[in-house]
């Protein structure tokens, strides 16, 4: 089976360059969201996202041409009636992904694909949701922010998907430009498993007035090659999300993904990262 026609739901953060990348890979693209007006937004933003990289001479003009020119944005889901596969990117609610799924099943073509681009809920958990005979089309790819940057997809089969499946969605990943690796369906899946036990360690540090968030992320960046220290990553991320995520790994695996104190207590007070003006740094191009 190849991948032709490519559904995107949730035009927010990832939705958007998921679907610049697969319409940079020559795909037919539809983008979707319940909020109309953030279609808008997500195509002027993936403008910039292109113009951006030709400036850097990551594209080239014919590339902003060819992307834009297959991605078409629709508020009708309904749309994505002909697809081969559709990618949700919703926001992370058991429930909201659910509601999309069923739709999706009633709607897309029985030999369609389905994926979830979920950071923390079980693949297999939300294949429930969509009939049996769909299960053996349902898998889990995570990418990564930014997606137009970040090469790596977790591609995550549920307890039902058919290996077919798999080797589909991997060569699409790898024709995206993308380098997939599969991973079990556990919790956090691998990246952020390894990331967050990163993050709590170097909160511990600060805690413990080691160094500062300034000199560990020196530190990371100088001694371990790291293109980004983590505070610097947590700041982009927001501490909200990454306070989140590891609540979500603490339940899973108890006390070694306890979320620091100091992270509880700066996202109470509003210091949610470089959105907001203020986290591990301050921003002052920002309101905050
Ligand atoms: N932000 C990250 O770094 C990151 C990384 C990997 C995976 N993820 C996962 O990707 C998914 C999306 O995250 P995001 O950061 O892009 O979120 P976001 O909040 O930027 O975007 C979510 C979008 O989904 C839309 N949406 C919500 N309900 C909808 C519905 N019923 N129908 C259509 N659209 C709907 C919202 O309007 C919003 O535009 C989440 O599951 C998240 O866990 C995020």
């Amino acid at each position: 089976m190849k991948i032709d026609k490519v559904g995107v739901v949730g035009a927010g953060m990832m939705g958007s360059e998921i679907a610049l990348v697969m319409a940079l890979a020559g795909k037919a693209v539809r983008l979707t969201d319940r909020d109309g007006g953030l279609l808008d937004k997500a195509m002027a933003k993936l403008g910039k996202v292109l113009d951006k990289g030709i400036e850097r001479g990551f594209y080239q003009p014919e590339d902003k041409e060819r992307a834009l020119a297959n991605l078409t944005p629709t508020s009708d889901i309904k749309d994505f009636s002909d697809s081969d596969m559709v990618i949700e990117a919703v926001f992370e609610d058991e429930e909201v992904k659910a509601e999309i799924f069923r739709q999706l099943d009633s709607i897309v073509p029985a030999d369609c694909i389905l994926s979830s681009n979920t950071s923390s809920i079980s693949i297999t958990v939300l294949s429930s949701y969509v009939s049996e005979a769909r299960r053996a089309k349902f898998l889990g790819t995570h990418f990564f922010s930014p997606v137009s940057r970040m090469a790596l997809v977790e591609v995550i089969a549920a307890l039902d998907t058919a290996p077919e499946t798999i080797d589909v969605v991997m060569a699409l990943a790898e024709e995206a430009g993308k380098t997939p690796v599969k991973v079990k369906d556990v919790v956090g899946f691998a990246v952020n498993r390894l990331i967050h036990t990163f993050w709590i360690e170097a909160t511990r540090l600060v805690e413990e007035g080691v160094a500062t968030p300034e000199d560990i992320d020196t530190a990371c960046k100088l001694g371990m090659g790291l293109p980004i220290g983590p505070f610097r990553l947590m700041d982009a991320v927001t501490n909200n999300l990454t306070l989140d995520v590891q609540e979500i790994l603490h339940e899973a695996y108890g006390p070694r993904f306890m979320p620091r104190p100091l992270l509880k207590q700066m996202v109470k007070a509003g210091y949610n990262g470089r959105r907001d003006g203020k986290g591990w740094y301050r921003y002052d191009d920002k309101a905050g």
